[in-house]
């Protein structure tokens, strides 16, 4: 029994370890694995590699593409690299000025050609003074994908004083949203409504996120109710 739960066609998640944001925030972590037509495996945000986590992964295909869709998932890039020293190494843009230690072959610019094209789209969040995340959508299964921007986190394994922060973060449950810090940095709402509209104008129903609950329907609608606020510009 290992983490690795299916949720579309070809697409996966596997839940991490629980880590500590800011050193005392609790979060659970969750990886998004897709198998590519191409029968190699695409991993977003992985978690870090257990000999039972890499099996599964394993059985599906050869790794190739490991994804750090902002520059704070960091923690699985180097460990899952060594495992698959020839996966391309895929980075959001601010990922190597805060990681100059992590090696990256490729960025995510909004405007780059993936080897992945026709199955995934990716687009970069624009408009923020300090995240710079990146959000996918997999065509097969309708799924986007997304990793801090909307947070969902469970309230039952919380105490309740963290449930309390979170509810006041509005990440909170199923109809958790984007972050309270998140939503008051971004610097520029222009560029941030052109991203979201780009997202919002993608065919998908689902919604994986890193942190929290994922959504198997009416996804689209969750989306544009957590992005209203940026609206009114
Ligand atoms: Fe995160």
């Amino acid at each position: 029994m290992t983490d690795m739960q299916p949720f579309g066609p070809n697409i996966w998640t596997m839940d991490g370890d629980r880590v500590r944001m800011y050193g005392v925030l609790p979060f659970t972590t969750r990886m998004t694995v897709v198998r590519l037509e191409s029968g190699e495996v695409w991993l977003h945000s992985p978690v870090r590699p257990t000999p039972e986590r890499q099996r599964a992964v394993d059985r599906l295909g050869p790794v190739a593409h490991l994804v750090a869709p902002n520059k704070i998932h960091s923690l699985g890039i180097t460990p899952w690299s060594a495992l698959y020293p020839s996966a391309t190494v895929w980075a959001s843009p601010r990922f190597s000025k805060r990681h100059p230690d992590i090696a990256v072959d490729a960025v995510l610019t909004s405007d780059a050609e993936m080897p992945w094209r026709g199955e995934i789209d990716h687009c970069v969040i624009d408009g923020h003074a300090v995240l710079d995340e990146v959000v996918f959508l997999h065509r097969p299964s309708r799924t986007l994908i997304v990793t801090d921007v909307i947070q969902k986190h469970e309230a039952a394994s919380e105490t309740w004083l963290w449930r309390g922060v979170k509810y006041m973060a509005g990440i909170l449950g199923r109809r958790g949203g984007v972050p309270l810090d998140v939503r008051l940095s971004f610097r520029d709402k222009p560029a941030l409504r052109r991203s979201v509209e780009r997202v919002l104008g993608w065919d998908f129903d689902n919604l994986i996120v890193a942190h929290g609950h994922c959504l198997q329907d009416g996804a689209k609608e969750d989306v544009k109710r957590a992005f209203e606020w940026s609206a009114a510009v």
